[in-house]
C-alpha cells in the first residue's frame, strides 16, 4: 500500500499522477502549477471558509465573463500577470518599440481607413492629430506596414461598452506611405477606470485600490519580416500615469500632445509617434 495523502506526502503524490501525461510541456505546466499551488496553501493555511470563499470568487469570475467581458482577464491584469507574461514574451531589442497590455477592447476588426481619416465616426471631443513613422531598427521606413489603432473617447468609454455606439467609433487600420508615415485624425481619449462592476472589481475596492488607466492609444503595428509590436502611447499629463492599475505604462511610450498652427495660423493639437520594429531575424531571446 501506498503512504496516506497527508501534508507530508501531498505535493509529491499529485506531480507524480500527472507522470504519464505523454505532452513534455504540459507535464512541466501542471508539475509547477502544483508544487506553487500547494506551497500557496502551505504559507497562507487556509480555514475552509477561506477555501470556499476563493471557490466562489473565481466562480463569479467565470459567471461574468462573455464575448463582450472577459474577467478572467482583468483578474490577470490587475494581478500583474498580463504585463509578466507580455515582458517575458517580448524582450524587446534596444531601439525597438516596448509592447504593452493588449486590454479587453480589441473585440472588433478596425474598419480600413486612408491615411488622414478622422476616427471619430460619431464620438465628440478635443480633436487630436496622431501622426508618425513606422521605422526598423536601423531608421529605415517600413512602407505599407499596418497600424492598428483603438481608442477610448473623452468621457473614457470604449464602443463596445455604450449600446447607441457603432462597434468601429474610435478605431482604424492605416497603412504606412512610402516614407512609413501614418497619421488621422481623432478626439483626444480619456483616462478611464477598467470595468469594475464584477468581481475583479470588488476586490479593487476590498484592497483599496482603485480601477483607473491613463489616457492612451492602442495600436498594433505589423510589417511584412518583422516583429510585430502591441503597444499604447499614453499622453504625458493624464492622471494615473505613474499608477496604471494594470501596471501598463512604460516611461518610453509616454509622449506630450503639443500645439501647432496651419497656414492660416489656425492652432491644432497633436501628438507624434514613431514606431520601430525589429527584424524577424534579430527577435531578442525570448518566446513570441
Ligand atoms: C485597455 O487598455 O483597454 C485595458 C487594459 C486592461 C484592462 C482593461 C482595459
Ligand atoms: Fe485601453
Amino acid at each position: 500500500m501506498t503512504a496516506d495523502f497527508s501534508e507530508e506526502t501531498a505535493t509529491a503524490v499529485v506531480v507524480d499522477s500527472f507522470a504519464r501525461t505523454p505532452d513534455d510541456r504540459l507535464r512541466t505546466v501542471l508539475g509547477a502549477l502544483v508544487r506553487h499551488l500547494h506551497g500557496f496553501v502551505r504559507e497562507v493555511e487556509p480555514t475552509q471558509a477561506e477555501w470556499e470563499a476563493a471557490i466562489g470568487f473565481l466562480t463569479a469570475v467565470g459567471a461574468m465573463c462573455d464575448d463582450k467581458r472577459q474577467e478572467f482577464i482583468l483578474l490577470s491584469d490587475v494581478l500583474g500577470v498580463s504585463m509578466l507574461v507580455d515582458a517575458i514574451n517580448h524582450r524587446t531589442p534596444a531601439g525597438a518599440t516596448e509592447s504593452t497590455v493588449l486590454g479587453p477592447f480589441h473585440v472588433v476588426r478596425s474598419p480600413e481607413r486612408v491615411l488622414g481619416d478622422d476616427l471619430a465616426d460619431v464620438s465628440e471631443g478635443e480633436p487630436l492629430l496622431v501622426r508618425g513613422r513606422v521605422l526598423d531598427l536601423d531608421g529605415a521606413a517600413l512602407a505599407g506596414a499596418a497600424v492598428d489603432v483603438w481608442h477610448a473617447d473623452a468621457e473614457g468609454f470604449y464602443d463596445v461598452q455604450k449600446d447607441a455606439t457603432p462597434d468601429q467609433d474610435l478605431r482604424g487600420l492605416f497603412h504606412t506611405d512610402e516614407d512609413g508615415r501614418f497619421w488621422f485624425r481623432t478626439v483626444e481619449p480619456s483616462h478611464y477606470p477598467i470595468p469594475d462592476d464584477g468581481p475583479v472589481g470588488d476586490l479593487l475596492r476590498r484592497t483599496k485600490r482603485h480601477p483607473y488607466r491613463p489616457a492612451h492609444i492602442h495600436l498594433i503595428v505589423t510589417a511584412d519580416g518583422h516583429v510585430p509590436v502591441t503597444t499604447h502611447v499614453f499622453l504625458d499629463g493624464s492622471p494615473y500615469l505613474d499608477d496604471d492599475t494594470v501596471f501598463g505604462v512604460k516611461r518610453s511610450l509616454v509622449r506630450r500632445v503639443r500645439t501647432e498652427h496651419d497656414a492660416d495660423g489656425t492652432p491644432y493639437r497633436v501628438v507624434d509617434f514613431d514606431v520601430t520594429l525589429s527584424g524577424d531575424g534579430r527577435r531578442a531571446a525570448g518566446r513570441g
